[in-house]
């Protein structure tokens, strides 16, 4: 991987990314979809009971992947690198990912993307909306409960103008909870 000058997240590091940043702006991925698809045990659920987070499943017909993207200086990038993948380190990996920002005039980006494989152990895979979200009321973890995890990331996305059709279906059947935290 070259030399990490940006991190895109498109879950919780969209709202709550807890990293020193230069500047941050939304943009996309393509190729990719997101999906409550990765099981979490240390984030919002615990083991033997996992919560549903997003990763991302290549897809070469999805419509672009919004996120957040933030460029950091390359004197910190060591040790936001090492405190992300700890914090990712339930089944994501690193990737560098082609990121296109959302800035009139601006290039894509290469930008380090954590994604959740199938192979790694805590994968879930699909599952019927209802029982993604019947799973995500009933967990909760070290992070907080998990259906403030789907409003979060839900509202997020609203905020920059690209709500996602997945994470809609599922943030509605939490109307009316509230969304407080990260
Ligand atoms: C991300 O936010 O980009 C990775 C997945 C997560 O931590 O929710």
């Amino acid at each position: 991987m070259t030399e990490t000058r940006w991190v895109f997240g498109y879950g919780s590091l969209v709202w709550r990314p807890a990293f020193p940043y230069v500047r941050k702006a939304p943009g996309f991925v393509r190729g990719w979809s997101r999906r409550f698809w990765q099981g979490s045990t240390d984030h919002r659920g615990v083991p033997g009971a996992p919560g549903r987070v997003v990763t991302l499943l290549p897809d070469a017909d999805a419509a672009p992947c919004w996120g957040m993207a933030y460029e950091i200086a390359p004197e910190d990038a060591p040790k936001i690198l090492a405190a992300l993948d700890h914090r990712e380190k339930g089944g994501y990996a690193r990737h560098e990912l082609s990121v296109q920002l959302d800035t009139p005039g601006e290039p894509t980006v290469a930008a380090l993307v954590y994604v959740a494989t199938t192979e790694n152990p805590e994968y879930l895979g699909e599952a019927p909306l209802e029982t993604i979200a019947a799973q995500i009321a009933a967990s909760r973890g070290p992070s907080g409960d998990n259906r403030t995890y789907v409003l979060q990331l839900a509202r997020s996305l609203h905020e920059m103008g690209a709500p996602d059709p997945h994470v809609e279906a599922l943030a509605a059947f939490f109307e009316g909870a509230s969304a407080k935290g990260g």
